[in-house]
């Protein structure tokens, strides 16, 4: 549905975006994830055809934005970092003229007033001016803007800004919602967002792909296998070679004194129970079993920090 082949960016001599390629397929949310200043807006607006690229190009549902650009532009629901609402239109003055220049038909206005005051809960605001609205109804109002025309692709930069907690909850609810319908990218550089909303991320740092994957695939790539740590009461004089002669162990490390061990296990062996059973077997006394997780975190972090 969008296909990105080798696209840059470059204002003056900084590159801030560099030799991106990726696909997102119908139906599917694509998370861009990355620092401050890491070039998740540049690409976003590169998409929807607000800027050219340097190099590379873009097709939407197979048409280049570069030289059918009203065509694409036509096919895309797009939410600003920081949307440009008229503060003096009230939210339905500001909603039908969007409305308009998209080029629904009159006979589906109400329809789609209707269906978006509901989807993003501003019917109760719906005659108020937007200039008056707080940050949040301002962020919904924004939301409902993108997707008044019900597009096939929405491009959505950072959509819960500002947002509180509830309906920072209910937008996710939404944005999922939308999928399979639509094909949506979206950026944001808090991490549960994406992994609660998103089928796949990508990881950009200074301009660059850093990691491309879905959220389990990406912890699961940088976890360095399978890891846990058990902690017993009284570790018996040969307690690490036994643990290593359990099948499907790779390495085991005696850690915080002599209570404890760091257990690798096969990538994908579930290694717990067999641990466990030896330790009450020996009477060494189970204090504790805890699972080595790598979060998306870590991952983003390792990604991201490195240097
Ligand atoms: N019009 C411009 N002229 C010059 N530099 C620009 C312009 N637009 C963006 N940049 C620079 O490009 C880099 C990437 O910016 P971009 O807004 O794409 O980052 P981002 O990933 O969206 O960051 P954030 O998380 O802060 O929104 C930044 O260093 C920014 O200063
Ligand atoms: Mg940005």
């Amino acid at each position: 549905m969008i296909r990105v082949r080798g696209l840059s960016k470059q204002f003056g001599a900084r590159v801030v975006v560099d030799n991106l390629s990726f696909e997102v397929n119908k139906g599917e949310i694509l998370g861009f994830l990355g620092p401050n200043g890491a070039g998740k807006t540049t690409t976003m607006r590169m998409i929807v055809g607000f800027l050219t690229p340097t190099s590379g190009e873009i097709f939407i549902d197979n048409f280049s934005v570069e030289r059918e650009s009203l065509r694409t532009r036509s096919l895309i629901g797009y939410l600003p970092e920081n949307p440009p609402l008229y503060n003096e239109l009230t939210v339905v003055e500001y909603l039908s003229f969007a409305l308009r220049l998209s080029g629904v038909t009159k006979k589906k206005f109400k329809d789609r007033l209707d269906t978006v005051y509901q989807t993003c809960g501003i019917g109760d605001v719906s005659g108020r001016l937007i200039g008056n609205l707080s940050k949040g109804y301002r962020q919904r109002v924004g939301l409902a803007q993108a997707i008044i025309h019900n597009p096939k692709i929405l491009i959505l930069d950072e959509p819960t800004v500002g947002l509180d907690p509830k309906q920072i909850h209910e937008i996710r609810g939404v944005i999922r919602g939308l999928a399979g319908e639509h094909t949506i990218i979206l950026s944001s550089h808090i991490l549960p967002e994406v992994s609660k909303t998103c089928d796949r991320v990508i990881i950009i740092n200074e301009g660059k792909i850093v990691a491309s994957d879905t959220c389990d695939a990406l912890s699961n790539r940088y976890s360095g296998g399978n890891r846990f740590e058990i902690t017993v009461a009284r570790p018996g004089s040969d307690a690490l070679e036994r643990l290593k002669a359990i099948s499907g162990v790779l390495n085991v490390v005696n850690i915080g004194s002599g209570r404890g061990f760091l257990v690798e296990g096969r990538r994908g062996l579930e290694i717990r129970e067999e641990v466990a059973n030896l330790v009450v077997r020996e009477n060494w006394g189970l204090l504790g079993l805890k699972a080595m997780e790598f979060s998306l975190e870590d991952v983003y972090l390792q990604l991201t920090m490195e240097e």
